[in-house]
């Protein structure tokens, strides 16, 4: 019988428990996959905590990459043997074995390794539509990233490199500034002690920058709708702070801002969504950008992954091997 952490109530990262799980046949449109290996994403912590609720109690987990082992009706999209990875769909990536819908799997090339793809594709999906589709980055543009060192971060930044940007970043700590910098980051800001949004309008001499990604929330919300240009976005897209606080349309007037909270179920809704973005992260894999895993855990020590990741003391990176 395979394996899974599911979690019975809300909580802390004892919440997780790994248990035996029984797998029926797949439905009709999908496979039982073999697990391989699960990526890490905040999003698991909001699972967890419920944030993000759960049917009870539940597996959590949204991301993986493994083997097709047993099709479902009618699935005719991929076969048994194929390497794939998914991200979101329904809830429950960590798992030796699951099933999952056919039609959300995302073939994975031969150049790409299992490993690399569990630790990048949420992660770099993520980083494709945001540069790409919320707000497209210009060559030349000055734009502001939050937690510029952790997993969205790293790739984010090598990619907005590529495109020709200048990326300003915050980060936690001298040390993530040394590892931002490494990746790509031009200049970066210890948010932890320094007010960054008085350095963002230092360095872009009083113009602000035409966009700000954050997935911090609750702390960094009103610095970075100070540190806005006139016209500027701001793309809230996670909270691992907490939840910003609900913005005052008015709020926008005095420089005609933009607000949005893009996601990637929005983002990979269909196939072809879905498969654009893939393709997009794969080529920027074989044109440079590198996936760092900087932590590695079995799946069962979960928990101990989700407290490096909540405590602030992971970059890049993390993946839980079965
Ligand atoms: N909307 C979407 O489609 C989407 C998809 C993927 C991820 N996300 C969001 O993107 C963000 C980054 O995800 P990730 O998986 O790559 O995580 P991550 O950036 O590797 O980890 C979160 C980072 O947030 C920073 N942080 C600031 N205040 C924090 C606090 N109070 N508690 C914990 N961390 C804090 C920390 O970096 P410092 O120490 O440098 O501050 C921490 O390392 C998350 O908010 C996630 O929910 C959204």
């Amino acid at each position: 019988m395979p394996h899974a952490i599911t979690i019975h109530q809300p909580g802390g990262p004892e919440a997780m428990r790994w248990e035996e799980i029984t797998l029926a046949d797949p439905a009709p449109g999908e496979v039982r996959l073999k697990q391989i290996v699960v990526g890490l994403n905040y999003i698991d912590v909001y699972q967890r905590m419920g944030k993000y609720p759960l049917e009870l109690p539940g597996p959590i987990g949204m991301e993986a990459t493994g083997v097709v082992e047993a099709l479902g009706d009618g699935v005719d999209t991929v076969n048994v043997g194929d390497r794939v990875g998914y991200v979101m769909g329904p809830p429950g990536a960590y798992a030796e074995a699951r099933n999952y819908p056919a039609e959300r799997l995302i073939p994975l090339p031969d150049d790409i390794t299992d490993e690399q793809a569990a630790a990048m594709m949420l992660k770099g999906l993520t980083a494709a539509y945001l540069i790409r589709r919320t707000f497209v980055v210009e060559p030349g543009q000055t734009v502001l990233f939050h937690a510029a060192a952790g997993g969205v971060g790293l790739i984010i930044c090598q990619w907005l490199k590529r495109i020709g940007a200048t990326v300003i970043g915050t980060v936690g700590s001298d040390e993530k500034a040394e590892t931002a910098k490494a990746y790509g980051c031009d200049h970066t800001i210890v948010y932890t002690r320094e007010n960054f949004s008085e350095a963002v309008m230092e360095i872009t001499q009083g113009q602000g920058v035409p966009v700000v990604y954050d997935g911090v929330g609750a702390t960094t919300y009103e610095g970075s709708l100070e540190c806005l240009a006139r016209f500027g976005m701001y793309v809230s897209f996670g909270a691992a702070s907490g939840a910003p606080p609900p913005v005052p349309v008015s709020a926008l007037a005095p420089k005609a801002l933009y607000v949005t909270r893009p996601g990637l179920g929005p983002h990979t809704a269909t196939r072809e969504l879905t498969l654009e973005v893939a393709n997009a992260l794969f080529d920027a894999v074989r044109g440079g950008v590198k996936v760092e895993i900087n932590q590695r855990y079995a799946l069962q020590d979960a928990a101990d992954a989700h407290r490096a990741l909540e405590s602030r003391s992971t970059t890049g990176s993390t993946i839980l091997t079965i």
